[in-house]
């Protein structure tokens, strides 16, 4: 028998594939911290983890029986792999169970910050809507856009299917040729082409600020940017600024550098439609995730 750390509240049955073993939870579903995290692994077999958690060298080097982590999330910028490869622990994510639900919320930002429903949302709530305007809210056609995607994994092909149905051209960029349709060698050319710009690469050391005040320049002033990947992917202080000056009409975005900090050059800026990193955030998909956290830890803990 085995011992677990789940660091978070899993929906209902997720823990069922650790029923073998001892589950290790905290009373509260807030996020911890990194002390508290590298407290609790001294004596655990795996760890069950969100991407809010930093299992970085110093949490692996605190929990010496540590075989395996699961994380519930696809992206791992939040574990240090290397360390974990150096310590023979095994990492698991959850690849290929949230590309659709992902793809709707970044097609949602697409939609939402194109045509301004946040701006005109709030308006109305505020009481401020003042009758039918002819020049009111007036925002970008998303039907018949070009759309740049970054990246051409499984969620930028999903937002690329959901594109067809809006009749728009999909480009798409990433740092090994595709040799598919669509295909654009250069990511400045890719943001010189669109008029809507959707981003799906891992955060890594050659994804950090890959759009910069430099890249946001190319962009034309009725170009949108959405952002369902990480924070980090772009700097935030140019795309305020950016924002501020006009330079791109718009943007949607999920995920924050310092989450669940917001920047306040972010949070004042016109035409940011802001969401709480809630890509993945169905119920279907979060049980589908938290499963395949789980099951996947029973699995290399029982030596599979
Ligand atoms: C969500 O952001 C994930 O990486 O699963």
């Amino acid at each position: 028998m085995a011992t677990v750390l789940v660091t978070r509240r899993l929906p209902a049955g997720a823990l069922d594939p650790l029923a073998a073993h001892i589950v290790r939870t905290w009373d509260d579903d807030s996020p911890h911290s990194h002390p508290e995290l590298v407290q609790a692994v001294a004596d655990v077999d795996g760890i069950v983890c969100v991407l809010s958690d930093r299992i970085d060298a110093e949490v692996i080097a605190a929990a010496p029986r540590l075989r395996v982590i699961g994380n519930v999330a696809v992206g791992l910028d939040n574990i240090d792999t290397d360390a974990a490869r150096g310590a023979g622990v095994q990492v698991i994510n959850t690849p290929g169970a949230l590309d659709e639900t992902t793809a709707d919320l970044a097609f949602a930002l697409i939609l939402t910050a194109s045509r301004r429903c946040a701006d005109a949302e709030r308006d109305l709530r505020a009481g401020n809507w003042r009758g039918w305007g002819l020049l009111d809210y007036l925002g970008r056609d998303v039907y018949g856009a070009t759309l740049g995607l970054v990246g051409y994994g499984q969620i930028a092909r999903a937002v690329a299917r959901r594109a067809g149905g809006f009749d728009m051209t999909v480009l798409h960029w990433s740092h090994r040729d595709t040799g598919e349709p669509g295909f654009v060698k250069s990511l400045d050319d890719l943001l010189v082409r669109s008029d809507i710009v959707s981003l799906h690469v891992p955060l890594t050391d050659s994804t950090r600020h890959l759009i910069g005040a430099r890249e946001l320049a190319l962009l034309r002033p009725d170009s949108v940017l959405v952002n369902t990947a990480r924070g980090a992917i772009v700097d935030e202080a140019a795309l305020a600024d950016a924002l501020e000056r006009g330079q791109i009409f718009a943007a949607g975005i999920d995920v924050y550098s310092d989450e669940p900090r917001v920047s306040a050059a972010l949070l004042r800026a016109p035409f940011a439609v802001l969401l709480p990193h809630i890509g993945s955030a169905t119920l279907a998909t979060r049980r589908r995730i938290a499963l395949m956290a789980t099951s996947g830890v029973a699995a290399a803990l029982a030596g599979a």
